[in-house]
């Protein structure tokens, strides 16, 4: 016999046979050439011995007795299909020969075997098995592939529904034809409508509140909302399901296809909310305004009230001297109630001098003459002015400087009338006497310094709180406060940069605090 073709171990062969002579020869024959061999005399152990052996090739005798090779070769296939089957048959069963190629044999083989025709039908059998096995291989390759492909596809896809529905807009896409194709969780907030109530049921015109679905093509086809085809911040309304109209901003774009009209997505900004807001702000600037109108009512009819009772006593002790001087010369005995009518003129004028000045000083739009200040001097000086009163009151004066106090920025006359503002409510607070407190300190926060006038009187009532700084409120009787003294330093903390605040004081008492901010460092020295 020529030498086969070197074969690797690795390829298994299992030969049926029932004549043993054949066996053997064959035998010999596959393991020269590197087969790994095992033999069957009969197709019952051949079928088990597929299994046990797990051969790629099987050649296998026809013609044997009980279960014979046609019989084994469709048993093989049933069961192990990947195995190639050669069989052998007698010079002249061609009909058998046949048989067996239309059960999926690879090839067969006649008796007595011819080498050359063993070699090519085992060569192409081995080539018909790595075939086999590659498309398998390639196969499950694609199926993988396959696998990862839709599963990106799968993730891609969340990923995209994720993204449309967690919008905070409604975002809602159609077709060609106007019907909704995606319609977002927005969406279904803002309308009513599920998503399944649209998609593939509504239109997009039917969405649109009457008559705007028109507009909303007019300016989609137009060229000043964003261009041809799109659409920008156009302000526009749909219609809920409950037929309630709801504002939104709409911006639109067609969808590009290659020779036709695509389709539309289209961006909705519920604008309800953001109209609710507009509707509060300009209800607060009307509240605001007629808030002003009745507070600019009540100062006129304060500032009427306050200037007229002076004016009268002018003006009858103006026609009182007239009609004095019309009847002749002066006498000697009237010259003296001459000097008192002026006075009276004059202290009169004075009271309405004062209060013009005082709301003048409330209402100033001009900026303050800001200089450096040493509070300590201020202070002090502050007390030096006040000291005689407190003394006609039986009032004792605690003056508390904190050490090394940062100079104020301020108009020194102006913080002056503050704090002397403070100390004579202070003194109009204890009609009985009592104890005054004159105080400085840099705040807690350490960005501005706290002026504080505490005193013993008997504080302020609650339901006053809200009114005390408001201009011409006083709870003084006539004569004795016009109630200009803390709206004038309101309207000078102001004009600081700083606040005035008054609490009761435990016990008894109340405490008016000027907060001011710190000069910015280096500007210009302190005044004295
Ligand atoms: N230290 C205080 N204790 C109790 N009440 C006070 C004190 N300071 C102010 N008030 C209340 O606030 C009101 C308004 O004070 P404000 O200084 O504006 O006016 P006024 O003192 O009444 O009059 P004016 O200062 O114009 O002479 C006072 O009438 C008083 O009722
Ligand atoms: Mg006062």
């Amino acid at each position: 016999m020529p030498s086969l073709p070197p074969a690797p171990m690795d390829w298994r062969v299992l030969l049926v046979d029932d004549e043993e002579g054949i066996r053997k020869v064959m035998r010999i024959t596959l393991e020269d050439a590197g087969y790994q061999v095992e033999t069957a005399a009969d197709g019952a152990g051949g079928l088990s011995r597929c299994e046990s052996f797990a051969p790629q090739i099987l050649i296998t005798d026809i013609r044997m007795p009980v279960m014979d090779g046609l019989e084994l070769l469709a048993a093989v296939k049933q069961r192990q299909p990947e195995i190639e089957v050669i069989v052998m048959t007698a010079f002249g069963e061609m009909d058998l020969a046949i048989r067996a190629l239309q059960l999926d044999a690879s090839d067969f083989i006649t008796k007595p075997l011819h080498d050359e025709a063993f070699f090519l039908a085992l060569q192409r059998a081995r080539d018909r098995f790595r075939a086999r096995q590659q498309v398998q291989d390639y196969t499950t390759l694609l199926e993988a592939g396959w696998a990862r492909t839709a599963r990106e596809l799968i993730d891609t896809f969340a990923f995209q529904r994720n993204l449309i529905d967690g919008s905070l807009d409604g975002i809602l896409g159609c077709d060609r034809d106007d019907a909704v194709v995606i319609f977002n969780r927005s969406l279904e907030r803002m309308l009513g409508y599920t998503r399944a109530q649209a998609v593939g049921q509504m239109t997009l015109a039917g969405l649109f509140h009457p008559g705007e679905d028109a507009r909303f093509r007019r300016a989609l086809a137009a060229e000043k909302w964003g261009g041809r085809g799109r659409l920008a911040l156009f302000e526009t309304a749909l219609m809920a399901k409950d037929g309630q109209s709801i504002p939104v901003q709409a911006s639109a774009a067609i969808l590009p296809q290659p020779g036709a009209m695509g389709g539309l997505v289209c961006f909705f900004r519920d604008l309800r909310e953001v109209r609710r807001l507009e509707q509060e702000v300009a209800d607060q600037a009307r509240i605001l305004h007629q808030d002003k109108m009745m507070s600019l009512g009540r100062l006129a009819a304060s500032v009427v009230h306050e200037i007229n009772n002076p004016l009268a006593g002018i003006l009858n002790y103006t026609r009182l001297m007239l009609r004095i001087l019309k009847r002749g010369p002066l006498e000697a005995t009237r010259q003296a109630d001459f000097s008192r009518y002026l006075a009276l003129v004059e202290s009169e004028t004075d009271r309405c001098a004062r209060i013009v000045a005082s709301l003048l000083a409330f209402s100033r739009k001009s900026p303050p003459a800001m200089t450096e200040l040493a509070l300590h001097d201020l202070l002090n000086r502050c007390a030096l002015m006040s000291r005689h009163k407190l003394e006609l009151q039986k009032i004792q004066l605690e003056l508390v400087i904190a050490d090394a106090l940062p100079p104020v920025r301020g108009d020194a006359n102006q913080l002056q009338q503050c704090i002397i503002n403070l100390i004579f409510n202070a003194i109009d607070a204890m009609p009985e006497g009592g104890s005054l407190r004159l105080e400085a300190d840099r705040s807690p926060c350490g960005r501005e310094v706290t002026i504080t006038v505490t005193d013993t009187g008997a504080g302020i009532p609650t339901a006053d709180l809200p009114h005390i700084f408001e201009p011409f409120f006083t709870t003084k009787a006539e004569g004795y406060g016009v109630g200009l003294g803390l709206s004038t330093v309101f309207g000078i903390m102001q004009r600081h940069g700083g606040t005035v605040t008054a609490e009761n004081v435990a016990g008894n008492g109340a405490a008016f605090t000027l907060h001011l901010p710190l000069a910015p460092a280096g500007t210009s020295p302190p005044e004295r």
